[in-house]
C-alpha cells in the first residue's frame, strides 16, 4: 500500500488515517482465532482485566507465526516508512481483547506520553497501527479519537494506577473537553481487516464493552530506527529493545499462512 500526497497531508492535519479494507476478512480470520487461543494461556505477556477477562496480549509477533507475518506486512510497513522517511522497528505489539461483556475502559491518553516518560523515546516518530480482527461497531467499545489533538504536542498527564488493571498516563477532563470542543470525536468502525493509523500524540480512548460482541484489535507501534528508545523502564516484551529494521514479508504472506495452517488441521 502506497500513501498518496493527499493521504500524507491528511495524516499531518487530522492525526490519523482510516482504511476500511486493507486486509480481506479471510486474511485475518485465522489471526482472530489464534488470538482467542493466545488469550487462553497464562503467560507473563498476557494481562487481564480486574474481572479476569483478557485485556492485552503483548509481543504475540514473537511467539506466533501469523502475528509475526502481520507485524512485518508490507501493507503496514511501507506507508509508515513513507511518513517517517526511515526504516522501522517494532517498539510494541499488542492484541487488545476488549472482551464481550467484560472489556474495560481505556481512559483518554496520548501514547507518546508513555513512550517518552516510561521508555525514553526521543520524538513522537512512532506510528500506532490498529488492525481490526473483529467487526468494530459503535456499540462494542470502538477506539475514539480526537481529530487534530496531536497538534498540541505532549500534554501534562497523571499516572493512573487505579482505574483499570493497566497503569496509564491519562489526561484531565478539562483538557479533554477543550480538545473535543475544537476537534470533536470520531470512532472509526468497520469489518475485520480494516486499518487505522494514528499519530503518537493523538488523544484517544475507548469505553467498556458490555455487548456480547468481542472487539479484538491488534496494535503495532512502529518506531523510526533513528528514534530508538534510550532509557526503557518497562520489560522488554512491552517496550522492545531489538532495533533491527523490519524487512517486509511477501504481500500474500497471511493468506499463505492461513492456507498452510488449514491444510495441516
Ligand atoms: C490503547 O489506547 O492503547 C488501546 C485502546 C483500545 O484498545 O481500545
Ligand atoms: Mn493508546
Amino acid at each position: 500500500m502506497q500513501l498518496s500526497q493527499a493521504d500524507i497531508e491528511k495524516f499531518h492535519r487530522e492525526g490519523f488515517l482510516f482504511f476500511p479494507d486493507v486486509f480481506t476478512p479471510a486474511e485475518v480470520a485465522l489471526l482472530a482465532e489464534e488470538a482467542v487461543a493466545i488469550f487462553d494461556h497464562d503467560r507473563k505477556e498476557i494481562w487481564r482485566e480486574k474481572s479476569g477477562a483478557p485485556r492485552t496480549a503483548f509481543a504475540a509477533h514473537t511467539y506466533n507465526e501469523g502475528f509475526r507475518r502481520l507485524g512485518a506486512h508490507p501493507r503496514l510497513i511501507r506507508p509508515v516508512e513513507q511518513i517517517f522517511a526511515d526504516k522501522l522497528y517494532m517498539h510494541q505489539f499488542k492484541i487488545n481483547a476488549k472482551a464481550a461483556f467484560d472489556g474495560d475502559v481505556w481512559q483518554w491518553h496520548q501514547d507518546y506520553g508513555t513512550w517518552m516518560r516510561d521508555d525514553g523515546m526521543p520524538e513522537p516518530r512512532a506510528m500506532n497501527i490498529s488492525v481490526f480482527l473483529d467487526e468494530v461497531m459503535p456499540i462494542n467499545g470502538p477506539l475514539m479519537l480526537i481529530p487534530r489533538s496531536h497538534r498540541h504536542g505532549t500534554l501534562a498527564a497523571g499516572h493512573d494506577l487505579e482505574t483499570t488493571s493497566y497503569p496509564l498516563w491519562t489526561l484531565d477532563k478539562e483538557v479533554v473537553t477543550r480538545l473535543v470542543n475544537e476537534g470533536g470525536i470520531v470512532a472509526p468502525t468497520g469489518l475485520p481487516g480494516a486499518v487505522l493509523m494514528f499519530h503518537g500524540n493523538l488523544v484517544h480512548g475507548s469505553a467498556g464493552n458490555i455487548t456480547p460482541f468481542p472487539r479484538k484489535i491488534v496494535y503495532l507501534t512502529l518506531n523510526a530506527v533513528s528514534n530508538f528508545i534510550r532509557t526503557p523502564t518497562r520489560p522488554e516484551w512491552i517496550a522492545h529493545r531489538d532495533f533491527t529494521p523490519i524487512e517486509p514479508v511477501a504481500d500474500d504472506a497471511l493468506i499463505q499462512y492461513a492456507l498452510t495452517r488449514r491444510a495441516a488441521a
